[in-house]
């Protein structure tokens, strides 16, 4: 192990000890009590990883993360704060530190962090190699990637895979996201454990910490016996956690303990269980929107994303329908006991052009339906849903407009009501219900367009 890690404490003990136990564990140490000295260590020697202490005579930790990302950006730096003061935690992770450990020093969490740093650090560089290879070296059956967008994201899935780093994978609804948390641990050394997926959004918050941990019995009414969680259900294996920013507070800092700690305890136990799980979570959510706006941890964020995956919408790829458009015909003709060779050329000219507000998961129903409608050997325009093939002008117009931004954001916002409407089949509070708003905001919406 030849990675270098400085320390910079100005409390000597403190420096010593800290220091010793990472030379124990490998590492190549080097130490200083003073910041302008560290700086002056980390301009001439390479570094990986610096482990500075908040207050310290002549500069902050702060003022020496900002310092030392100047001079080199690939430096992680993790800050060690007095316990309680959050917020000196927070300044430093919005200026860039990979992570913070309060005091007094829990090595063992200590031994753990930099662990993941290093391997993070790793796979951030090899997927900078990566972009610049065009060959594919992982496939992953079924799974169509014609487009670049989804070859980088195959290629991603394919490297994290043989790690343990949390993965948390975004998009918007029926992009693939599932698909690929099932690729990363079909191809990851745990793929013969199990894989394990909770949707945070269909629990509430007391059936969800259970869920997740377990109970005991008699741990609430109707606990009427001990439960696994599905944390111990997925033990070995990977837990997809989907939706996760339906999570509640109090529940993500559980969650985030898990991570920290590889423990947890079961809802009414104070017995910790230790917890050997890969997390991959998934979310169509800002999750960074959340954060700013106090509804989802700043801290549990950061745990989770130490490797993003985020996967374009079908409209932003559509190299990838054709090949979609076989994967699907075959597959549900032969479920249906049909014969399709294909699409006619006017319907894959419409299914090139719609926009796809539902990803590949409407995609593929589009094609269920009209596999069952389709009386011949090829798809045609007419057995598309009218959606699909009546929208034209609305699609085209989204699709290829320029303008600003908000131009863009409007014109995508008119063509999904219009969708959702042909959808409901006209019908308001269906479409409202479709578009996840309220009926009266449908209403307004349709009157500032000046729609009917
Ligand atoms: N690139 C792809 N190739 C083949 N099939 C795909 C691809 N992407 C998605 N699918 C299929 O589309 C459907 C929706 O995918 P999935 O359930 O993974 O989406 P999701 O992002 O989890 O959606 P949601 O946000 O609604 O939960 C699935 O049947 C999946 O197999
Ligand atoms: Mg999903």
């Amino acid at each position: 192990m030849d990675h270098t890690i400085l320390v910079v404490e100005d409390e000597k003990v403190q420096l010593d000890s800290i220091a010793g136990f990472l030379t124990k564990l490998g590492y190549r140490v080097l130490k200083s009590s003073l910041p302008v000295a560290a700086l002056d260590m980390a301009r001439d020697q390479a570094i990986d990883i610096v482990l500075s202490d908040f207050k310290m005579p002549g500069m902050t930790g702060v003022e020496l993360l900002g310092a030392l990302k100047q001079m080199n950006p690939e430096i992680d730096v993790i800050i060690m704060t007095a316990y309680g003061s959050v917020e000196s935690a927070t300044e430093a992770m919005k200026l860039g530190a990979i992570d913070y450990i309060t005091k007094p020093i829990d090595l063992h969490q200590l031994k753990v962090m930099i662990h993941h740093t290093l391997e993070r650090k790793v796979l951030v560089s090899e997927n900078q190699l990566l972009r610049q290879q065009l060959s594919e070296r992982f496939s992953f059956d079924g799974i169509v990637s014609q487009s670049s967008a989804m070859s980088q994201v195959l290629n991603i899935a394919g490297r994290v895979a043989s790690s343990n780093a949390t993965v948390l994978i975004t998009g918007e609804t029926g992009t693939g996201k599932e698909l690929i948390a099932q690729a990363v641990h079909f191809a990851s050394p745990r793929r013969d454990k199990p894989f394990v997926a909770v949707n945070c959004a269909a629990l509430s918050e007391h059936l969800l910490e259970s869920e997740l941990f377990g109970h005991e019995k008699g741990s609430f009414t109707g606990a009427d016996r001990q439960r696994k969680g599905r944390f111990e259900t997925a033990e070995g294996g990977t837990l997809f956690i989907d939706e996760v920013g339906e999570i509640p507070l109090s529940i993500q800092v559980k969650l985030l303990r898990v991570l920290q700690e590889k423990s947890f305890e079961r809802v009414g136990s104070s017995l910790s269980v230790a917890t050997n799980v890969r997390i991959v979570a998934a979310t169509n959510r800002d999750l960074e929107a959340m954060v700013r706006d106090g509804k989802f941890r700043e801290d549990f964020y950061y745990r989770l994303n130490v490797v993003a995956i985020r996967i374009p919408p079908l409209r932003e790829r559509r190299e990838d329908i054709a090949p979609l458009v076989d994967l699907f015909v075959q597959r549900i003709a032969a479920e249906n006991g049909k014969r399709i060779t294909g699409v006619s050329r006017e319907a894959m000219d419409k299914l090139m052009k719609y926009a796809w507000p539902g990803n590949v998961r409407e995609f593929e129903n589009v094609v269920q339906q009209s596999v069952v409608l389709c009386r011949n050997e090829i798809i045609i325009t007419e057995d598309l849903p009218l959606r699909v093939h009546e929208l034209h002008s609305e699609q085209e117009f989204f699709v290829t407009m320029t303008g600003t931004f908000l131009e863009k954001v409007k014109a995508y916002e008119k063509s999904l009501i219009v969708a959702a409407l042909h959808e409901a089949g006209n019908v308001q509070t269906r479409a409202a219900e479709l578009l996840g708003i309220g009926e009266r905001h449908l209403r307004y919406k349709l009157k500032k367009y000046g729609m009917k």
